[in-house]
């Protein structure tokens, strides 16, 4: 598989309007996480180009930045594909980590919200009634990962963002993230863990190591393949 581009769309401000979010068909993969967990990286190692920036002070960002990625071959092909992947701001630096679900909401719902706008079905099962009155398709199907920290497994901040994705109707997948700083044993109870707070299986990835890369681009074409006609 070849990315033969990736480039900056837009930027969603938090609380802003949420005008400029594409609605063209193409599937939308956003990357939800604490803030630190790896989400920019893990962005630019599956565009294979240093595209977000991922030096930023935690908490900084307000913005879920919208990145467009052409790809060719791989999972989503034959022949060349597009989709957008989208790195949201990350929560999680507010003391305690209670309100992190609150945070999220803060930072993302005009992203989420402009989803619901727009019909596009959101990925699993129960869509909230806002979103099935919203009528046929116009935006591209939406996927929603959710990065949470191997070594950290069934933090109160990361099943708060779980639970308020879920209810917005954005279910997410669990990506688990820097797996190269486990140990074999701690990985098994970890990923164990995961798997058990959040009902279905995590996947593994390393950023750094590309662990699991191939993996989650298989994820991400299958999202986004099933808005293409
Ligand atoms: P915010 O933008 O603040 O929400 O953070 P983020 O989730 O985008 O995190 P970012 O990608 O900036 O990474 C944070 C730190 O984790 C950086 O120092 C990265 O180098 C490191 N990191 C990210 N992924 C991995 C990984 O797979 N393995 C290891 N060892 N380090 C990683
Ligand atoms: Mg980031």
């Amino acid at each position: 598989m070849k990315v033969l581009s990736a480039d900056f769309v837009t930027s969603a401000a938090a609380g802003g309007r949420a005008d400029g979010i594409p609605a063209d068909g193409l599937g939308q993969i956003a990357l939800a996480g604490r803030s630190n967990v790896g989400k920019s990286t893990l962005l630019n190692a599956l565009v294979r180009r240093k595209l977000a920036r991922t030096s930023a002070a935690p908490g900084k960002t307000r913005l879920a930045n919208i990145f467009r990625v052409t790809v060719e071959g791989g999972p989503g092909g034959p022949g060349r594909w597009a989709l957008y992947l989208v790195d949201l701001p990350g929560y999680g630096y507010a003391r305690g980590g209670a309100d992190s679900a609150h945070e999220l909401a803060a930072v993302a719902s005009a992203y989420f919200e402009a989803g619901l706008k727009a019909g596009a079905p959101q990925q699993g099962a129960a869509m909230p009634e806002d979103a099935r009155r919203a009528g046929p398709q116009a935006g591209g199907s939406r996927a929603t990962l959710l990065l949470v920290d191997s070594r950290h497994p069934g933090l109160d901040s990361d099943v708060q963002a779980h639970r308020w994705l879920s209810r917005v109707g954005a279910t997410p997948w669990i990506v688990a993230t820097k797996v190269d700083k486990l140990s074999r044993a701690d990985r098994v109870r970890n990923l164990k863990d995961l798997e058990r707070v959040f009902g279905s299986a995590p996947l593994p990835v390393s950023a750094t190591g590309g662990e699991g890369l191939d993996e989650l681009w298989r994820l991400i074409a299958k999202a986004a393949r099933e808005s293409r006609s």
